[in-house]
C-alpha cells in the first residue's frame, strides 16, 4: 500500500497535470488522485481516466467522492481568461471568462468550496498555488475581463490560512513552459520580488519547477503553514546554485498571508 493519499484539483491544467505526473512517479510515497472537468481532456493527457474523478469546484457536492479518504489536497484550479477575438492590428486583445468561470466564482467560491470540503472530510494539509501581484489592487492582471483575479485569489488564501488546516501557499511569478530542475529558485513575500527584483532576474519560473515545489511541500514539514512568492534565476546564470534542498528553501519562508 502506498503512503500519503493526495487529491490534485485542476489536474488537467498545465501545472496541475505536471504535479499528477510527478506524484505518480513517487508511488512508494504517494497515492494520487486527480480532479478534472472533462473526461475527454483527462484521456487526452493521461491515456485513461483511471485515478481520476470529474467534478466542478463551483458545485461543492461534486467534490466529496474525490476528496474522501485523502490526507492532502493540492489546489491548482484557476479561472482561465479567454481572448474575445483576435485583436485588430495595433489593438490590445480583449479577454473574457466563460459563463460560471469568473474569478469570483472560481478563485474565491471554488477554492472556498474545496477548503470547506477538505475540512469536513478531515484532510489535514492543503497546498494552494496562486500568483504574485496580489498586494497591488491596480495590478494589470486584475483588469483582465474585469475579473479582479488577484483580489479573489488573495481572499481565498486568507480563508485557507484561517481555516485551521495546515497550509502551504505558493505564489508563483510568471509561468514558463520550460524545463525544470535547471534553475535556482528564490522565495520572497508581499511582492517585494516584483517591486525590487534581484539584479538581472526576471520575475518568472517554469511550471515544472512550481510542480516540484508543490511535491516537496507535501514532503517537507518546513513547508507547513507558510505562504510565499517564488521566482527563478535564469537558466545558465553563472551565480546560480540549482535548487535541490527544498527543506532549506522552505525554511526561508514565513507563516501568514
Ligand atoms: N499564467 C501565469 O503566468 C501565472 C503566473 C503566476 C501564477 N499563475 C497561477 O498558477 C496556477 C496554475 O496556472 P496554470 O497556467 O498552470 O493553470 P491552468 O492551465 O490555467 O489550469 C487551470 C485549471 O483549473 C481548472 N478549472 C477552472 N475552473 C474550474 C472549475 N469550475 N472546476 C474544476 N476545475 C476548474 C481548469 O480545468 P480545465 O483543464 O478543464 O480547463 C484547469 O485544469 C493558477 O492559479 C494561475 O493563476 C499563473
Amino acid at each position: 500500500m502506498s503512503g500519503k493519499k493526495v487529491i490534485v484539483t485542476g489536474a488537467t491544467g498545465r501545472t496541475g497535470s505536471l504535479v499528477v505526473k510527478k506524484l505518480r512517479q513517487l508511488f512508494e510515497q504517494f497515492e494520487v488522485v486527480g480532479l478534472g472537468r472533462s473526461e475527454d481532456k483527462i484521456k487526452q493527457l493521461f491515456g485513461s481516466t483511471e485515478g481520476f474523478f470529474t467534478g466542478n469546484i463551483n458545485e461543492k457536492s461534486t467534490l466529496e467522492t474525490a476528496f474522501k479518504g485523502c490526507d492532502s489536497l493540492v489546489i491548482l484550479t484557476s479561472a482561465v481568461p479567454q481572448m474575445k477575438s483576435p485583436p485588430q492590428e495595433g489593438q490590445r486583445p480583449e479577454f473574457t471568462f466563460e459563463p460560471g468561470g469568473m474569478p469570483e466564482e472560481v478563485d474565491w467560491i471554488g477554492q472556498k468550496n474545496q477548503i470547506d470540503m477538505a475540512k469536513e472530510l478531515g484532510i489535514n494539509h492543503i497546498v494552494l498555488v496562486g500568483s504574485m501581484g496580489g498586494t497591488n489592487p491596480s495590478h494589470p492582471l486584475n483588469k483582465i475581463g474585469n475579473g479582479n483575479i488577484l483580489i479573489w485569489k488573495r481572499k481565498a488564501e486568507d480563508y485557507l490560512i484561517n481555516s485551521g488546516i495546515d497550509y502551504t501557499i505558493i505564489r508563483a511569478g510568471g509561468l514558463l513552459d520550460e524545463p525544470g530542475a535547471k534553475r535556482e529558485l528564490i522565495v520572497g513575500k508581499n511582492d517585494t520580488l516584483l517591486s525590487n527584483p534581484p539584479n538581472g532576474v526576471a520575475t518568472s519560473i517554469p511550471r515544472e519547477d512550481v510542480a516540484e515545489v508543490v511535491v516537496n511541500a507535501l514532503i517537507e514539514t518546513s513547508a507547513k503553514n507558510k505562504a510565499f512568492d517564488v521566482i527563478s534565476k535564469p537558466e545558465n546564470d553563472d551565480s546560480a546554485v540549482i535548487t535541490q534542498d527544498f527543506a532549506a528553501l522552505f525554511e526561508q519562508t514565513t507563516p501568514g498571508l
